[in-house]
């Protein structure tokens, strides 16, 4: 068994990788106009089942792209999950719009339905499911409240691609999708971002404000203030040829899953990720929740883990718990942000790094007394 130290992710680049990257450098065509970029958007709407598909910079510009196309000003309230990575409220802070903070379902980590009902005011314009660690928020539900009010739902799946509500791929499941392919995601780019859509006013709107507005018959001319927030040929040719291995990849994320599953004892005070019968998971991330945890004994959990050789990482602090967005704690969120925390999970972990993870994580959870 080996000792050496085990990151919580890796990237997978292969030969494939290499020989499309190098084709997009060779051509000369290195900026943001080039064949891998059209075919990295087509291939995206189509494995996501939408009808376009918009490449950006990153995840964050995706998601502050889609409130700009949705129009969104000052005195617009917008409903997001307290648990999240900031991007999500800060993308909606960026149009001048007030992220409003709801709780989220002990279970799928994802937007609670009766909390978002909950928070809807005649300034409510949007709402923001994100399918936290890879599991998909329960869409039905928050379509009915949404449609019930008439405003839009824009997906934040930046950690959930090819996971399934249903059957369906998430992406297709609101008004717009938004998806990020940083270094440490189910398929990257380096990093880069996707806006997907059915509505190809939404889609050509997004495209226009992608390239600073700049107006289609006269050059130089902006009839509104755009942005750049364009991808390279380059990150499109390495996203290319991810999206060709994503089954393979999303297959062994499952597969490790099931190895925790077997090697890290569970209890109803030790939970592993909890997947709906509705849902297929991304498992973009392992989660382990202890309830005998509070922040300072699971910190002190993943120092003594990172002195065993495993890397993790705490879950996100919540919004309300940050200067800009600070708000009485937010219940379940709150507590979830206490307790829980990321196990490794990568393509090249092997099945004894599992073995060991589980036989250190039983360990340290019984000296700490926490099982
Ligand atoms: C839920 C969520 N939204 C948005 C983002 C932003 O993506 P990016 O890091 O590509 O800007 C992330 C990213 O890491 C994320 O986890």
């Amino acid at each position: 068994m080996s000792d050496s130290f085990i990151p919580i992710s890796k990237p997978m680049i292969g030969p494939r990788e290499r020989e499309l990257v190098l084709d997009a450098l060779d051509s000369g065509w290195v900026s943001s106009i080039g064949k891998y970029i059209d075919a990295f958007e087509e291939g995206f709407a189509r494995y996501c089942g939408t009808r376009y598909a918009l490449a950006v910079s990153n995840g964050t510009t995706a998601l502050h792209l889609a409130f700009e196309t949705l129009g969104l000003k000052p005195g617009d309230e917008v409903i997001v999950p307290d648990l999240t990575f900031v991007a999500t409220a800060n993308a909606v802070a960026y149009t001048g719009a007030t992220p409003v903070l709801a709780d989220i379902d002990p279970e799928t980590l994802c937007l609670d339905p009766a909390s978002v009902r909950a928070l809807i005011t005649p300034r409510t314009r949007a709402i923001v499911p994100v399918h936290l660690y890879g599991h998909p928020a329960d869409m039905d539900a928050l379509t009915e409240i949404a449609d019930a009010h008439g405003i839009a739902i824009i997906e934040d799946a930046a950690e959930a691609h090819g996971a399934e509500y249903r059957g369906r791929r998430v992406g297709a499941l609101g008004k717009c999708g938004v998806f990020s392919f940083y270094g440490n995601k189910v398929i990257t780019t380096g990093e880069g971002g996707m806006l997907t859509t059915d509505d190809g006013d939404f889609w050509q709107r997004a495209r226009r404000l992608r390239d600073h507005a700049m107006s289609p018959t006269r050059r130089y001319f902006h009839e509104e203030r755009g942005f750049n927030y364009r991808i390279t040929n380059l990150q499109a040719a390495l996203g290319v040829a991810q999206l060709e291995r994503i089954d393979d990849f999303l297959s062994r994320r499952a597969e490790i899953m099931d190895w925790y599953r077997q090697d890290i004892r569970t209890s109803d005070r030790v939970r592993l990720n909890r997947v709906k019968n509705w849902a297929k998971s991304a498992y973009w991330m392992v989660c382990l929740e202890a309830d005998g945890f509070d922040t300072a004994r699971r910190d002190a959990f993943m120092q003594a883990l990172k002195a065993r050789g495993i890397d993790s990482r705490p879950y996100f602090c919540t919004m309300s718990s940050m200067p800009m967005y600070r708000q009485a704690p937010v219940p379940v969120a709150a507590r979830k942000a206490q307790i829980g925390l990321n196990l490794p999970s990568y393509y090249e972990l092997t099945r004894s790094e599992v073995r060991r993870i589980g036989t250190e994580v039983n360990d340290l959870l019984k000296t700490m007394d926490a099982v």
